[in-house]
């Protein structure tokens, strides 16, 4: 029995939806960072090597499979094989876990833009950021007390994220990208405006992108590079898989992919040189290098900046509330997307309702939030995304590639896209698909997992990180084989 499947209502509604998935947080303070950290210029290229060698020719595959299969993930697998449904709910599940700690990050932001209208992170923005604002204990364990602010912020991003995917495709999700994705340019327009004209900016940028070839040979800015690429073009979350199986038939995947992929690095590029044009300013102001300035991470949005914005002239608090509304605004639009993600997984495997679908994933994704609203927040948080991204997202596009590859013909993707489109993949991508990506993540993947064991993330204690990191990873797969088998069932 085929139910009627909600569709797009325009192709620039899904690519705007599709953009607003990849452009995220990811975009505003991690691109900055990783490129800052690994070498400046020197990230670039690999950056570059990994959205073509990977990125773009994943992000086809996705979405290419998803139209293809008008199906969310866990069953567009299951078409592959009943044995490979389990790596659909794989990639679902991880969506979920990033977007658990992710709406927390959001429910932060929201936060600031309040502060921004006082500039209520005082003369200080460390001691502010995990003093009075996260009272951080330093350790996953010991949870302290509620940071209410949090807790109360995170309920009402969850609140916003339940109303826009209960109303669906086209009244959800597609009307919440086309008041988004507007409002987030013309924030980032602000920002970048004022970051490159600032005294001392050009400093910063040249910190961005002059190229530091001694690191290029370092793996870990390839493992770095590839991580950014996925988390930024939402790979490895089902999320293109469902967004592309309510595309209407007949639509042009190739086009869609390739203009969404090249505009997400087009905007992180363009915010790395407002970024970088601040942090030049504020290391101009201090009479200090631009290595002082920058910190690395969350820091980077939370702590360096309110420090920029409290040297800014004129109306700092103008400032401070196009980024930490732009950070929210983009936060949204990726965050909506990630639950859909598991939503559409519910509805298409247990024949639940969008509405009962949506409830039960915000309140449970609501619950498992909370301990991130304590004391000991920041830690759980840090140590689930890092352990999420390598061995979540970056392991199943691994895994996506090598069973649509050889469980499966790639060619019946290839030519079901070819069909409505004048831009044909051809043998190149197929390449990228099967031998160039998995050789380059395979490497990548075993030579991070032999450091992870000596080189304690974070500097976290064992204890914490197998809980939090390889705990959490592991579980995810377990969980996946679980439901895998259970929702077999149901159908
Ligand atoms: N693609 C989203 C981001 O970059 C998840 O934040």
């Amino acid at each position: 029995m085929e139910k009627q499947r909600d569709e797009w209502g325009s192709r620039l509604g899904f690519i705007l939806a599709t953009i607003g998935s990849a452009v995220g947080l990811g975009n505003i303070w991690r691109f900055s960072y990783q490129a800052y950290e690994n070498g400046g210029g020197a990230f670039l290229f690999p950056y570059i090597f990994a959205l073509l060698t990977a990125g773009i020719p994943l992000l086809l595959l996705e979405m290419g499979f998803g139209f293809f299969t008008r199906n969310s993930a866990p069953s567009s697998f299951r078409k592959v094989g009943e044995k490979f449904e389990w790596v659909g709910w794989w990639s679902v599940l991880v969506a979920f876990t990033v977007v658990v700690y992710y709406i927390v990050i959001i429910a932060w932001s929201l936060l600031f833009v309040l502060e921004s209208f006082s500039l209520g992170w005082t003369a200080d923005p460390e001691a502010f950021f995990f003093g009075d604002f996260l009272g951080f204990s330093g350790s996953a364990f010991t949870f302290g007390g509620m940071q209410w602010h949090i807790f109360f912020a995170l309920l009402i991003v969850w609140l916003v994220n339940y109303l826009i995917i209960a109303g669906g495709i086209e009244k959800g999700i597609e009307k919440a990208s086309k008041i988004f994705m507007p409002l987030l340019a013309l924030m980032i327009l602000i920002i970048v405006a004022r970051g490159v004209t600032l005294p001392g900016a050009m400093e910063g940028i040249k910190a961005f992108i002059t190229p530091d070839f001694s690191k290029i040979t370092d793996f870990n800015i390839w493992v770095g590079a590839y991580g950014q690429i996925f988390f930024t073009l939402s790979l490895g979350f089902g999320i293109m898989i469902a967004y592309s199986s309510y595309l209407p038939k007949k639509s042009d995947v190739v086009k869609n992919g390739i203009i969404a992929g090249v505009a997400n690095s087009i905007f992180s590029i363009v915010v790395g040189f407002g970024v970088f044009g601040i942090l030049g300013y504020m290391a101009y102001q201090q009479g200090v290098a631009i290595q002082d300035v920058a910190t690395s991470g969350i820091g980077l949005a939370f702590i360096a900046f309110p420090k920029a914005i409290n040297l800014l002239p004129g109306l700092p608090q103008l400032f401070g509330f196009a980024f930490f509304l732009s950070l929210t605004i983009a936060g949204l639009s990726s965050s909506i997307s990630l639950i859909e993600s598991v939503v559409s997984s519910l509805i298409d495997n247990f024949s639940l309702s969008r509405k009962k679908a949506i409830t039960i994933v915000a309140i449970i994704g609501f619950i498992l939030g909370v301990p991130m609203t304590t004391q000991g927040g920041l830690a759980i948080l840090d140590i689930v995304d890092h352990f999420v991204n390598i061995f979540g997202l970056l392991t199943v596009g691994f895994v996506e590639m090598l069973v649509l590859s050889y469980a499966f013909d790639l060619n019946v993707i290839k030519d079901n896209m070819n069909e409505s489109t004048d831009m044909h993949v051809g043998r190149s991508w197929t390449a990228m698909i099967k031998i160039v990506a998995p050789l380059f993540i395979g490497y990548g993947l075993i030579q991070n997992t032999i450091s992870e064991f000596s080189n304690a993330y974070g500097g976290y204690p064992t204890s914490e990180l197998v809980v939090f990191g390889w705990g959490v990873a592991a579980l995810l797969v377990v969980v996946a084989v679980f439901i895998s088998g259970k929702s077999q069932n149901e159908i």
